[in-house]
């Protein structure tokens, strides 16, 4: 084992579909999943393909009402690579036997490689040696070469090479019930002297997809000139050839693929793009050289460095799992993601479930993209500033003013949240209310305001960010009510993050009261919203109060809010999850740990037993817990004392505690927050905590979500932790702050980020901090390491005692 490689060295057909979405390959605009090239899509195996923001919508009955979804597409599988002696069986893990099995990812050149020794039924073997990549520098581009040797046999064999448009979404078990047909074909050829092309459309979003695939077989060196078996059966289309092999003799494969869209810049056409720019598209070992280059120089500026100082062998697997969501997390957004019109999907572009949506899981991710790539951020950003139209106009519809942006989001910007859900413990569709939570509202202008912090990019902040935060902000003071008998704002009938409570035990209709995050958070929003009235540049400030009709009564009604939301506290200083919940009953942890072997979700537990978690305190993932991972205790006593409401220190490690033993972790988020809020206060309850989320998706640990795709949030939150909570390093104000302190088990932990434009190394071990400048435009660097300030020359190290 090496902390650069995932490996498995035997075929479990049980855990493929979760090796094929760790083994994903992609480049920020498309991504495969890492199945065998020889399969199809079945129970054991899914090789999808998902364009980034490739969405389509279907209608579907269900218990006579009709549902219609709007999901991230299955395109067409460019993968298949298959083989056998001629008139035999197929070599493929679906119909042979396996002598020998190695399925390698190899992060440090996004490279995918498979080592497989087949036999047929007459005990032929063949080893075939696949190296995959999907390119990073060139965003249409993915290429295969196989080299197959006869182990025991001199016959003649058969390569087919095809792109199969046959394909439906299939890849998760509880959708199976829906419509699935995303794709029609438009075009398919297959000739002698051309490249193999297929070009799709989605049946309602009428997104194009044109794929061309030239294949090259290559015997001692030199390129056979064969003549094809032509292929073109209803959208899969390929060619077979036939080639003589002696025992002990390899030939290569080497299959190319160019894969465009309707949606693409700087073409006229998609089919016609990938119909010209084959024929010019460079050989396999030209194209793995440029896409090693570009992940070299990805790692050399994102990769943490983590020395455990227990030097054992099982040691490196936290420093191979921290690369493994780096190399996921560059694969779902990347520098190829600029210019496209996409969001950051909570499963990744690695499977289907939750259809490709995007949720509030960007809190969690762009903190670490911003200190590395914020011009990646800035891109992302503007997917929401598009769709602040359609907030607006949902706001509008619920009786609200300003922007509402919904839970769940994808092409258009309109709530895509389901409306239905299935239990699959009790079999039932249930109602689905997740679209209650409006903090998606709050986390939008908290990574919009983080941002503008981190990079000073005011440009943006004047032209786009400023827009979104007033009229975010404007949301926020529409749904709070005055309680003229308290003197305070509430937020009614909403949702907070934890989705077991959606409503109160036997109330008719969903929702809950202030939630203490909600309430906060918008209180937050508010007081931003205040501040970037004050320090945009006044004309900019005057232009958007004049376009979006912002009075000074309403600015009056934002300060007054943001003086008196109300929080609700029980017991001793423990801050309410939301109003009333200090009435729910404690849950008996004991006997759901004794009846069930896994008690994650206990909302499904509880509704199988015609129970529901909205009677108990047990909750999903951090709610009140978040307002501690998001901000520091300065800055929530700040806010707090602005509510006018004590907060005492000590408030801080009791509701830890509190709501940690009431957490199911029925959402793999919930390990990152509490394992940074414990950061601080118990190293090695942290230490713990980040190893389960480390932990989550490497091994599944909900056992069979990963396989329907990564869990996002989870990958870069806990990468975000080295960042931000071990190493310390945060932005605020104009200015990068710096405080490690290191987990008991590390020795050592080294990394690089960026800030408006300087770069920075880092090397932190158990009591010795070293930062380094290694560029700087302004060839100087001033940063706070503690609660003092420091200034660097390009080229210094200073050294700091922890
Ligand atoms: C979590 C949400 C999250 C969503 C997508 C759910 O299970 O409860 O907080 O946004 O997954 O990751």
């Amino acid at each position: 084992m090496t902390a650069w490689n995932l490996t498995y060295e035997t075929y479990k057909p049980q855990d493929q579909g979760l090796r094929e979405a760790l083994c994903t390959l992609g480049n920020g605009y498309f991504a495969t999943r890492g199945a065998s090239a020889q399969v199809s899509a079945g129970d054991i195996h899914y090789p999808g393909t998902y364009l980034a923001g490739g969405y389509n919508r279907l209608t579907t009955v269900i218990a006579g009402k009709e549902i219609e979804n709007e999901d991230l597409v299955n395109m067409p599988n460019w993968l298949y690579l298959k083989f056998r002696f001629t008139d035999g069986q197929w070599f493929s893990p679906e119909t042979a036997t396996i002598r020998s099995y190695c399925q390698d990812l190899d992060m440090k050149n996004g490279v995918l490689i498979h080592i497989v020794v087949f036999e047929d039924e007459q005990e032929r073997r063949i080893r075939m040696e696949e190296h995959r990549i999907v390119h990073m520098g060139d965003r249409h581009t993915a290429a295969i070469r196989v080299l197959l040797t006869s182990e025991n046999q001199t016959g003649s064999l058969e390569v087919e090479s095809a792109i199969d448009g046959t394909v439906r979404n299939q890849g998760v078990k509880r959708y199976r019930d829906l419509n699935s047909q995303h794709l029609e074909i438009l075009e398919s050829e297959s000739t002698q002297n051309e490249p193999v092309f297929l070009k799709v459309q989605t049946v309602q979003s009428e997104l194009r997809v044109a794929m061309a695939a030239r294949t090259r077989i290559i015997k001692k060196g030199r390129p056979l000139d064969l003549q094809a078996e032509l292929i073109n059966d209803n959208g899969y289309v390929g060619k077979r050839y036939t080639v003589d092999i002696s025992q002990g003799e390899t030939i290569q494969v080497e299959k190319i693929v160019l894969v465009y869209t309707s949606r693409d810049i700087a073409i006229s056409e998609c089919g016609l793009a990938v119909r010209t720019r084959i024929l010019h598209a460079p050989e396999f070992d030209d194209l793995l050289a440029s896409h090693k280059l570009v992940w070299k120089q990805f790692w050399r500026r994102s990769d943490m460095k983590m020395t455990d100082r227990r030097k054992k062998r099982q040691s490196l697997r936290p420093e191979m799992v921290v690369r493994l969501y780096t190399f996921h997390l560059l694969q779902t957004v990347s520098k190829q993601t600029i210019d496209l019109d996409v969001g950051v999907p909570a499963r990744g572009w690695h499977g289907e479930a939750y259809r490709g949506h995007i949720f509030w899981d960007e809190l969690y991710i762009y903190p670490f993209i911003t200190l590395q790539y914020p011009e990646i951020t800035r891109s992302l950003l503007l997917y929401r500033y598009r769709r602040l139209d359609m907030a607006r106009a949902a706001a509008r519809e619920a009786g609200y003013k300003g922007a509402m942006f919904p839970w769940q989001s994808s092409s258009s910007g309109r709530e895509e949240s389901q409306t239905m859900h299935l239990n699959p413990e009790s079999g039932r569709w249930l109602p689905d209310n997740s679209h209650f939570q409006k903090h998606v509202n709050a986390a939008i202008a908290f990574n919009i305001w983080k941002y503008f912090e981190s990079t000073g990019d005011i440009q943006f902040m004047c032209e786009y960010g400023a827009e979104v935060l007033f009229e975010i902000a404007r949301f926020w003071a529409s749904i709070a009510t005055y309680n003229k008998d308290l003197d305070r704002y509430e937020i009614l009938k909403v949702m907070g993050p934890d989705e077991y409570h959606d409503a109160y035990p036997d109330a008719e209709a969903p929702g809950l009261d202030n939630n203490a995050y909600t309430n906060v958070m918008a209180t937050w929003v508010l007081t931003r919203a205040l501040n970037a009235l004050d320090i945009l540049p006044r004309d900019r400030v005057e232009e958007l109060c004049e376009t979006l009709g912002i009075t000074e009564s309403e600015i009056e009604l934002w300060w007054d809010i943001s003086r008196k939301m109300r929080v609700i506290f029980h017991d001793d200083n423990i801050i309410s999850q939301f109003e009333h919940y200090d009435q729910l009953k404690e849950l008996d942890w004991d006997k759901y740990r004794k009846k069930y072997p896994n008690i994650q979700r206990m909302d499904r537990i509880l509704e199988t037993e015609g129970d529901s978690a909205n009677n108990y305190k047990v909750t999903k993932q951090a709610d009140v817990l978040m307002l501690f991972y998001l901000f520091s205790a300065p800055e929530l006593k700040t806010l707090f004392k602005q509510l006018n409401y004590p907060f005492e220190y000590e408030t801080i490690p009791k509701n830890i505690d509190y709501y940690v033993r009431r957490t199911s972790y029925g959402s793999s988020l919930s390990w990152v927050v509490h394992s940074w809020v414990l950061a601080r206060l118990d190293r090695k309850r942290s230490w713990k905590f980040f190893l389960k989320a480390l932990q989550s998706d490497i091994d599944d640990i909900q056992g069979g979500t990963t396989q329907e795709g990564i869990h996002l949030g989870a990958m870069a939150g806990s990468i975000n932790l080295i960042q931000e909570a071990y190493m310390g390093i945060k932005t605020r104000g104009d200015f990068l702050w710096v405080n490690p302190e290191l987990p008991e088990v590390l020795e050592k932990l080294r990394m690089q980020v960026r800030h408006r434009g300087s770069t920075l190394a880092f090397e932190t071990t158990q009591d010795m901090c070293k930062i380094t400048l290694l560029c700087s435009p302004k060839n100087t660097f001033k940063f706070g390491f503690n609660d003092n300030m420091y200034e660097l020359a390009v080229g210094a190290t200073r050294k700091f005692h922890i």
